[in-house]
C-alpha cells in the first residue's frame, strides 16, 4: 500500500499521546492509519447513514429516541453517557445487524482442512454434509448478511428490522454466537 502521510490533528493527538507507554513512530502511524482510514471510514460512515435512513421511515423511534437523550442530558447534566442510552443502542446494533456494511469476507485456507459444520447442509444431490473438507489454497466465502438473517440464531423474525428485539429481554445469541460486537 502507498505510504500515507497525514497531517490531521488525530495524527498528532496520537503521537503526543501522553498517557501512551511507549511512542509509535511516525513511519508507524502512517502504516497503522492508512488501514484505520480504508476500515474504519466508510463503515461507520454507511452505517451511520443507515441509521439516519431507518429513522427518518419512523417518526415513532425517532421521538422515541429525542425523548431518550433528552432524558439523559437531563439526569446527567448535559453530559451523555452512551452506554445508557439503550434505544440508541437497539437502533445501532439493529442495523448493524441487519445493514452491514461488510456484507461478506474471504478466507483462504493455508492448509488441508475439514470444516465443521454447525448446522449440517444437504447438497443439490441429496447428501447430507456435517463438515466440509477443503484443500490449500480454497476460498471460503463468509456472509456475515447470511449469519446475521438466521432465525436458528435471531428467531423467526430475523428477516424483520426490530430494534426492540434488543430491549425486550429475549435471548438473540442462541445457537452458534460467533460475532465480536453483540453477537454481530
Ligand atoms: C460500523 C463500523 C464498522 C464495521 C461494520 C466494521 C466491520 C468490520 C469487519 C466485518 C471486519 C472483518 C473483516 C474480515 O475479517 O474479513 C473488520 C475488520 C477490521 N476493522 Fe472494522 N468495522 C467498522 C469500524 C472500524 C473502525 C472505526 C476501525 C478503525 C478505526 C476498523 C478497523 C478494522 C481493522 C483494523 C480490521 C482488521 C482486523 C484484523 O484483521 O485483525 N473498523 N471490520
Amino acid at each position: 500500500m502507498n505510504k500515507i502521510t497525514l497531517s490531521s490533528s488525530t495524527f498528532f493527538s496520537v503521537r503526543n499521546n501522553e498517557k501512551a507507554k511507549t511512542k509509535m513512530s511516525e513511519d508507524e502511524i502512517n502504516s497503522q492509519f492508512g488501514m484505520m482510514i480504508v476500515a474504519g471510514e466508510d463503515t461507520t460512515a454507511n452505517s451511520l447513514v443507515w441509521v439516519l435512513y431507518v429513522l427518518s421511515r419512523n417518526k415513532k423511534w425517532q421521538d422515541t429516541l429525542r425523548q431518550e437523550i433528552d432524558n439523559a442530558y437531563a439526569e446527567n447534566n448535559g453530559k451523555l453517557d452512551y452506554d445508557r442510552l439503550p434505544f440508541l443502542n437497539a437502533i445501532i446494533k439493529e442495523v448493524l445487524r441487519f445493514y452491514p456494511t461488510g456484507p461478506f469476507t474471504e478466507r483462504i485456507a493455508a492448509a488441508d482442512a475439514i470444516l465443521p459444520l454447525s448446522i449440517p447442509i444437504v447438497t443439490l444431490s441429496g447428501k447430507t454434509l456435517t463438515e466440509v473438507k477443503m484443500k490449500r489454497g480454497r476460498t471460503v466465502v463468509i456472509s456475515m448478511t447470511g449469519y446475521n438473517r438466521l432465525s436458528s440464531v435471531w428467531g423467526d423474525d430475523a428477516d424483520e428490522f426490530n430494534p426492540y428485539r434488543w430491549l425486550d429481554g429475549r435471548d438473540v445469541m442462541t445457537g452458534t454466537t460467533i460475532g465480536p460486537y453483540a453477537n454481530l
